[in-house]
């Protein structure tokens, strides 16, 4: 789809990694453009709200600690078909299955701990995006 929006988090493993930059730098040089973008630590009713599909899965309550236990950073990424775009760049939730190249390959140390979060559908990003983001939050590129 043209146009899209997506939510991307840099999550806490990476952030402490001293890896924001690193990051961003590679969804620029990706052309996706960035639409929004905060700096925050998660509270854990935020956290178990935004995963809140994964309620009743053993890692749960696991995921909830690790994404609260330091600072995150939210941004809504705008492309085309920057959905899937995204999900190229970040490679496979588990670094072991990831491609070459990807985000999670390069800096993920563990199927929990890997790095960035990317929406994996178009529901799922408008879902996200206005879990964190308002409207008028989102800058007009
Ligand atoms: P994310 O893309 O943020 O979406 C859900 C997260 O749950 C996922 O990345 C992982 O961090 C985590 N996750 C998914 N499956 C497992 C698993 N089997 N064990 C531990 N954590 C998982």
């Amino acid at each position: 789809m043209p146009n899209e929006l997506t939510l991307s988090i840099i999550k806490p493993d990476a952030v402490s990694k001293k890896l924001i930059g690193t990051i961003i730098k590679r969804f620029e040089e990706e052309k996706i453009k960035i639409a929004a973008m905060r700096m925050k630590r998660l509270t854990k009713p935020e956290a178990e709200g935004f995963y809140a599909e994964h309620k009743g899965k053993p890692f749960f309550d696991s995921l909830v600690s690790f994404m609260t236990s330091g600072p995150v950073v939210l941004m809504v990424l705008q492309g085309d078909n920057v959905i899937l775009k995204n999900r190229d760049i970040m490679g496979a939730t588990n670094p072991a299955n990831a491609d070459e190249g990807t985000l999670r390959k390069l800096f993920a140390e563990s199927i929990e701990k890997n790095a960035v979060h990317g929406s994996d559908s178009p529901k799922s990003a408008e879902r996200e995006v206005s879990y964190f983001f308002k409207k008028e939050e989102l800058v007009n590129l």
